[in-house]
């Protein structure tokens, strides 16, 4: 076995931070994501918006990549993506979603599970109109998800959007934008000495029942 991988079977380092008493119980857990997201990053805990994100095709097969979440609001949580990719297929056939985040600055993970569905038009606009241009021509010229032959040929895609929207405006591409995830499932990871970590539960049976059944776990 190669030194480093021994070095990190044998690191057994306790988790020590912080606890999550029953009190929390009360709180409402998308407010409870906020304070927890606004910890990680007065924390500067890595890029504290990056977040996982795993959806089930139509042969039930799960897939898992890397997201930003870009908005917070009362109905859930944003990211933006482009609406033809493999992600935003699979939720076309199976809205479920499930997304994590791991602040290991704090700690902390938190798993949330829930429907995606596409996010209003306005919110697209405003966050695409937000963007760099380099991006803004970026998602014109990326068939995401899609197999190309070179990279070349992403780069004359590039450069020829570029020169379609010379001296203007880009707008936002109709296959482009954000995805919005209703949770009905939050559950609350503080890592614990011993492993006896804390794990509070928030679930409930769709995302627009209004009182939410709290549990705590074994870890
Ligand atoms: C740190 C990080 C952030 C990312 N943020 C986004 C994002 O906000 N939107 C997006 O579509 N892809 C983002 N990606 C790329 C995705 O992980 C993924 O490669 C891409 O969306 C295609 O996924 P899909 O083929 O499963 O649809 C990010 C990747 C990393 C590593």
């Amino acid at each position: 076995m190669e030194e480093f991988i021994a070095k990190l079977r044998d690191d057994h380092s306790d988790f020590s931070q912080g606890s999550l008493d029953d009190q929390v119980k009360k709180e409402d857990p998308l407010k409870l994501f906020q304070k927890w997201y606004k910890e990680a990053y007065e924390k500067n805990c890595g890029e504290p918006h990056a977040m996982v994100i795993s959806t089930v095709d139509k042969q039930l097969q799960p897939s898992s990549r890397t997201v930003y979440m870009k908005d917070l609001v009362e109905e859930g949580l944003i990211f933006y993506t482009n609406y033809e990719s493999k992600k935003v297929k699979d939720i076309r056939v199976n809205p479920r979603v499930s997304v994590l985040f791991y602040w290991d600055c704090l700690e902390r993970q938190v798993r949330i599970q829930g429907t995606a569905i596409e996010a209003p038009a306005e919110m697209s606009d405003d966050y695409f109109a937000s963007r760099p241009r380099a991006s803004q021509i970026g998602a014109w010229a990326s068939r995401q998800s899609e197999i190309i032959q070179s990279r070349e040929e992403l780069e004359q895609a590039y450069a020829a959007i570029e020169k379609r929207f010379e001296g203007s405006n880009i707008p936002r591409p109709p296959y482009w934008g954000g995805i919005l995830i209703q949770p009905n499932y939050f559950e609350f990871w503080q890592g614990r000495p011993g492993r006896l970590h804390d794990r509070i539960c928030f679930e409930k049976a769709n995302p627009t029942e209004l009182t939410w059944q709290v549990t705590r776990k074994n870890p």
